[in-house]
């Protein structure tokens, strides 16, 4: 273990001494999905070699990123509220703070946000961040600067992210942009464009480097994992017209599940988020077959109605993603699975919302994320379908849904009493300093009196009581056996 901390070290030394230079200071923030998290990391690092080191103090910014999320209304007027919050703290503290937006709502507003927000000098889109320097340059010289050109190739395979507020146990590898899927309510294929997957090599060499580092437990990322697909490079809608050595070369989601788990033995490997209708079984049998490979699954289906599935233009049924779900549990019988769902989605009535009861009483989630639906301008379903499901019905099967969600998960937790489970200690509880939390590889929240452990230690817990989602032990002691 002593030698884990050293590498550890090392690697903090090392990102040090590449940002001891920098003058500059960046406040970077992210909202909504993961792969924003995840894309701050790779824009902290392009600003690092620009003289920008990461600040957490607002009043002290040269430059304020924020990384936004278009995917609710709501999740955009969070952002503008922080807008408001940037005018307020330049007027007031710092006249000479730059602000710029990027992520999903960069994309969709595009040079609509130059216009509407006094406050914004920078506008970039997902796919551009490579081209930071130059926007800011122009932004020094006093111009407001915009690039939201959206990407084929673009992956950030090269560049290696700057850990924002890591625990130094945990971390997200993004794996693929875009989402060629086209679901109707979702806005993402918009903001985020099309399908591609990044070069295996630099994948694994990212999780060689993060396991050196003292990281534990890594999630490979994507709008839509499985669908990954590395032929050389190139928009996955492009495979077709690929040559036969390219095809026969080519790794696909399992593969590289594979080719991860062998690369680092130890490292626990996540994966989100899977569509049902592009997760395969060789998927979960790679799963199965690797015990580093975590048995959690997030797959959201959005609808247990047949007619909304189809509304929504998710390319399964409720049967077939009953079959899914069976197989998992056949091949994996203790593999996790949560989802996301949605209510309200245009046209739904009682009855399609009782088949989305049903089929979460079918499933028995581990645990889930549930919307009411919230119409995204450009969407095949904001331009076609009326959004006519009262808001307050909304409401009422949404607060439904939770509520069944809660009994489930429950449910589930319940079934680890008694048992020892694995669980990678990340922080210290937030009820007790005298606690460690941590995460069972079904992705189970689990708290335990500290004892002679730390932060990255692999221990086994025997489970002693539970809440509804957090898992309550203590630690085996096998030298005391
Ligand atoms: N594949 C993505 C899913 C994107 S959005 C991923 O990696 O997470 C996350 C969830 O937000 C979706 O699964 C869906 O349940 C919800 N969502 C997306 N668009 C929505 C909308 N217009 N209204 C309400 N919920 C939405
Ligand atoms: Fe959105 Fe469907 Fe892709 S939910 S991100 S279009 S899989």
């Amino acid at each position: 273990m002593e030698k884990i901390i050293d590498e550890k070290k090392q690697g903090e030394a090392l990102e040090l001494e590449q940002v001891s230079t920098n003058t500059r200071k960046l406040f970077i923030e992210s909202y909504g999905c993961a792969m924003n998290f995840s894309d701050s990391e790779i824009v902290a690092s392009i600003m690092a070699n620009q003289g920008f080191n990461t600040t957490q103090n607002l009043e002290e910014a040269d430059l304020v990123l924020v990384n936004t999320c278009s995917i609710r209304d709501k999740a955009e007027q969070t952002v503008r509220k922080r807008l408001e919050k940037y005018n307020a703290v330049k007027r007031d503290h710092n006249p000479k703070m730059k602000v710029g937006v990027l992520g999903c709502m960069a994309e969709r507003l595009k040079t609509k946000f130059l216009e509407e927000e006094k406050i914004v000098d920078l506008v970039v889109g997902p796919d551009a961040y490579k081209d930071l320097p130059n926007l800011l340059a122009e932004v020094d010289e006093g111009r407001d600067a915009i690039n939201v050109i959206l990407s084929k190739e673009e992956t950030y395979g090269d560049i290696t992210p700057v850990r924002l507020n890591s625990n130094g146990v945990t971390a997200f590898v993004s794996i693929t942009r875009g989402c060629d899927n086209m679901c109707t309510f979702c806005v993402v294929p918009f903001t985020r464009g099309r399908e591609r997957s990044r070069d295996p090599q630099s994948i694994i060499q990212e999780v060689n480097d993060l396991w050196q580092r003292g990281f534990r437990d890594i999630t490979l990322l994507g709008q839509n994992v499985d669908s990954y697909l590395w032929y050389g490079g190139g928009l996955k809608k492009d495979f077709e017209k690929a040559s036969d050595m390219q095809k026969a070369t080519s790794v696909n989601f399992s593969k590289l599940l594979e080719l991860c788990a062998k690369a680092q033995p130890k490292m626990r490997i996540r994966f989100s988020t899977s569509n049902p209708q592009d997760l395969t079984l060789d998927v979960v049998e790679t799963m199965a077959k690797y015990d580093n490979i975590c048995n959690h699954i997030h797959l959201p289906v959005q609808s247990g109605s047949n007619r909304i599935l189809k509304a929504m233009n998710r390319l399964h049924t409720r049967e077939e993603y009953f079959e899914l779900i069976d197989n998992i549990r056949r091949i994996i019988p203790d593999c996790a699975i949560s989802q996301d769902m949605i209510v309200g989605f245009p046209t739904e009535t009682e009855e399609d919302f009782q088949d989305t009861v049903s089929l979460m009483e079918y499933v028995k989630y581990n645990f889930g994320y549930m919307f009411t639906y919230s119409e995204r301008p450009g969407t095949m379903a904001g331009r076609n379908m009326e959004d006519d499901v009262p808001e307050a019905i909304k409401k009422r099967r949404l607060q439904d849904i939770v509520d069944l969600q809660r009994a489930h998960s429950e449910i589930k937790t319940k079934e680890w009493l008694h048992k020892t489970v694995e669980v990678l200690v990340e922080k210290e509880s937030k009820k007790s300093n005298t606690q460690w939390s941590g995460r069972t590889p079904q992705n189970i929240v689990c708290v335990f009196p500290k004892g002679q452990y730390k932060i990255g230690d692999f221990v086994q817990v025997k489970i002693t009581d539970c809440t509804s989602a957090t898992l309550i032990g203590e630690a085996v002691d096998y030298s005391k056996a």
